[in-house]
This record gives C-alpha cells, sequence and structure tokens, in this order.
C-alpha cells in the first residue's frame, strides 16, 4: 500500500529569525499529494507557524507530563499553543546526549499523540552494531520499546536514522534500507495491527538533492527526515520535489 508521502525537516540547534524566510519557498513548493513539515528550535515556533501558517511545524522534543517542575523542559500542550503539529522523540542525539531510554521516548510519543500531535519516533543503530551484524535487531528492540500502542496512521510516524548516516554524508545501500523498512513494517503490524500498515516510515541520514529520489522509491519508504539538507530552501524543495 503506498502511503502519502511526508518530507520533514529537522533543524536541531541551527537557525534563527532571519532563517525563517527559508520557509517562503518551502511552504509553496506544497503539493495536493505528500505533507511537508519543518522542525526548528522551539524558541522559533510560534514565529514560523505565523509567518507560513499553511507549513507544519513541529518541535523536536517534548516532556511526558502536562506540567511541574522540569525545569528546561516543554510540554506537550505548550508546543501545540506555540503553533506545533507534529514532535520528533527519540532522536539519535537525544538519545545520546541525554540518555533518553526507550521508556522515556515511548511516555513522550504517548503524551504527543493524547496532546494531539503527530509524533515521530526515531530510531537507528550505530556503526558498530551494523558492522556486528546486529541493525536489524537492535531497531526492532528499538521499536518495542518506544512505539506507543494509542499510535495510528495519522498520530504516529517512524523515522529510521541509522547512527552513522547523520551528518556524514554516507547513506546505508538502497538493499539495506529496503531491508530495514520491511523489518520496520513487520514489527509495526505486531505492535499495532492493522494499523502498523499505515505508520509511515520515513528514512533519514545524509538525505540530500543528489540522493532522495533513490531513497524516496524504496519500498516501504514512505518520506524522509532531513537534517543539513532542510536549512535551506535550494536544498529542501528538490528533496521535496523528489517525493511528489
Ligand atoms: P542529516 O540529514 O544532516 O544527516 O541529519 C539527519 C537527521 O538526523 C534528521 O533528524
Amino acid at each position: 500500500m503506498a502511503l502519502r508521502k511526508l518530507v520533514a525537516g529537522n533543524w536541531k540547534m541551527n537557525g534563527s529569525l532571519a532563517a525563517l524566510a527559508e520557509l517562503d519557498a518551502i511552504a509553496a513548493a506544497a503539493s495536493d499529494n505528500l505533507d511537508i513539515a519543518i522542525c526548528p528550535p522551539a524558541t522559533l515556533i510560534a514565529a514560523a507557524a505565523a509567518r507560513q501558517p499553511t507549513l507544519p511545524i513541529g518541535a523536536q522534543d517534548c516532556h511526558w507530563n502536562a506540567s511541574g517542575a522540569h525545569t528546561g523542559c516543554l510540554s506537550v500542550n505548550m508546543l501545540r499553543e506555540a503553533g506545533a503539529q507534529l514532535v520528533i522523540v527519540g532522536h539519535s542525539e537525544r538519545r545520546t546526549d541525554n540518555h533518553e531510554t526507550d521508556a522515556e521516548v515511548k511516555a513522550k510519543a504517548t503524551a504527543a499523540i493524547a496532546g494531539g500531535l503527530i509524533a515521530i519516533v526515531c530510531v537507528g543503530e550505530t556503526e558498530a552494531q551494523r558492522d556486528a551484524g546486529q541493525a536489524v535487531a537492535v531497531v526492532t528492540s528499538q521499536l518495542r520499546g518506544s512505539v506507543p500502542e494509542a499510535g495510528t496512521g495519522e498520530s504516529l510516524v517512524i523515522a529510521y536514522e541509522p547512527v552513522w548516516a547523520i551528518g556524514t554524508g554516507r547513506t546505508p545501500t538502497i538493499a539495506d534500507v529496503a531491508d530495514m523498512h520491511a523489518a520496520i513494517r513487520k514489527c509495526l503490524s505486531e505492535l499495532l495491527g492493522n494499523e502498523g500498515a499505515k505508520v509511515r516510515i520515513l528514512y533519514g541520514g545524509s538525505v540530500k538533492p543528489s540522493n532522495a529520489a533513490e531513497l524516496l522509491h524504496i519500498p516501504d519508504v514512505d518520506g524522509a527526515l532531513v537534517g543539513g539538507a532542510s536549512l535551506k530552501a535550494t536544498d529542501f524543495v528538490p528533496i521535496i520535489d523528489a517525493a511528489k
């Protein structure tokens, strides 16, 4: 079943009010047959949503509690009030830098969905894990630990991002991406039943204009999560166009 593709940009800790000018050309690349989104730093969500009201804006993390003594954290309602429609959870940079566990990622995704945000749950193996032949086992274990039971085709997206492919210019082979996305699809069906067939599975890690078309046409690749190449419309728009 071909799912409607989603091409999402993750600006990570990059961008500024001035950089929101990039959103004009990105919003203009919208098309009836796919979804696009940009996840800027949280400080820019409100201004981004105000600048381009038709372009879905997302956050890069959320807390699982609605409020409380969690200095520096942001709740789902706060993000929604700022204008977010999506939130990335469990990115490998947060799993590494902030020691986030599968259970925490699941709690965040569960809270996001309950609060009306689309949750993009990230998974992916390290290079050592791939070299040891454990890539599929690692990713399916992350899915079992971090996919919320409440996930549906509308509310949940999975992003497969091999850690060694992020920001390195390296990507897995087409066959390796196809094998992993098929394994993720199978696992989602085990976890979510019929709904598992409707959850979009994005590929992320060094997606750029020159490789987007071949990556986006692999079976069970339902879009892309793009880091560096989402910062400039001149790079991101060709990636969106490749998904059309
Ligand atoms: P790059 O596209 O810069 O490799 O980053 C991928 C990523 O981590 C998106 O979440």
